[in-house]
């Protein structure tokens, strides 16, 4: 029995290796949200950047409350089962005219996490289209083996380590994920996507929110991760706290220590120690 997915859906994530759209914010909620992230940016007097585009949820009450919102959390229950680990939320955060892209590419590649059955509910904050840069995936592609990547660090591209894939990509077969303000899409770790530039004129704001089974495991390092739903009876991870108030002593306490083990994992075998831009 499913939550909130028809049985469709669920199948077409299983076959395809996503699904969407799925309508989990109302348009004034999605508003909401990005006006609190652009109340910070305002104070901030910059974009979000570099390690605090990651693990957000463990710096502001907003973002914890999104990686606990209930649409959202019915819809991943019904891919991955009812103990849910959120390992890490990733802002993807393309300006008006900016160069910023993401190059091919399978979210397995250098994450480290064990098996395979590991979904992003991606959450459009402002409309996200072929215009805006909006992701394009491989359907199917998840059921392939992992494919071999290379690592570029090209300045303008959105991953971690620049990494694309090496061998060629029939972009003919790609699907857009054209998603509306709080709306989402789902995908499976390995799932080959990608996405282009913004052309638009108005930010493109997308909050990728990364959930695990708890039984899945870390093979790089000793991560943590934060139960949002049902029971933890495998303790892989260390569990990590809710923010109590917007960017508090604590919560940059457990945001720092956080990013450390997840840039020990993703950049292992680099000599980087932070997040990019
Ligand atoms: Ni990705």
């Amino acid at each position: 029995m499913t939550k909130v997915l028809p049985d469709s859906a669920v199948e077409a994530y299983r076959r395809d290796g996503y699904f969407f759209p799925l309508r989990v914010l109302a348009p004034a909620e999605a508003a909401g949200y990005r006006r609190r992230l652009e109340a910070h940016e305002a104070r901030a007097g910059a974009p979000l950047q570099g390690n605090w585009r990651h693990k957000t949820h463990l710096l502001f009450t907003w973002a914890d409350e999104l990686v606990h919102h209930p649409a959202i959390l019915d819809a991943v229950e019904d891919v991955i089962g009812p103990d849910i680990l959120c390992w890490t939320t990733n802002f993807f955060i393309k300006e008006s005219g900016s160069r910023g892209f993401v190059s091919w590419h399978q979210d397995s590649t250098y994450w480290g996490l064990d098996p395979d059955d590991v979904v992003t509910a991606w959450v459009a904050f402002t409309r996200s289209d072929v215009e805006s840069g909006c992701m394009k995936v491989m359907p199917g592609t998840h059921t392939e083996s992992q494919i071999p990547h290379v690592d570029t660090f090209h300045a303008d591209n959105l991953l971690s380590r620049g990494q694309e894939i090496a061998v060629e990509v029939d972009e003919s077969k790609a699907v857009d994920i054209v998603l509306a303000p709080g709306e989402m899409s789902l995908h499976h770790i390995k799932l080959v996507h990608g996405s282009a530039p913004n052309r638009s004129g108005d930010r493109r704001i997308g909050f990728a929110i990364r959930y695990i089974p708890t039984h899945v495991r870390q093979t790089k390092v000793r991560d943590s991760a934060m139960l949002v739903r049902g029971v933890d009876v495998h303790g892989n991870f260390d569990p990590e706290p809710r923010p109590a108030s917007d960017i508090d002593e604590a919560a940059l306490r457990a945001h720092a220590d956080a990013v450390a083990r997840q840039v020990a994992a993703l950049y292992q075998g680099t000599d980087k120690s932070e997040f990019r831009a």
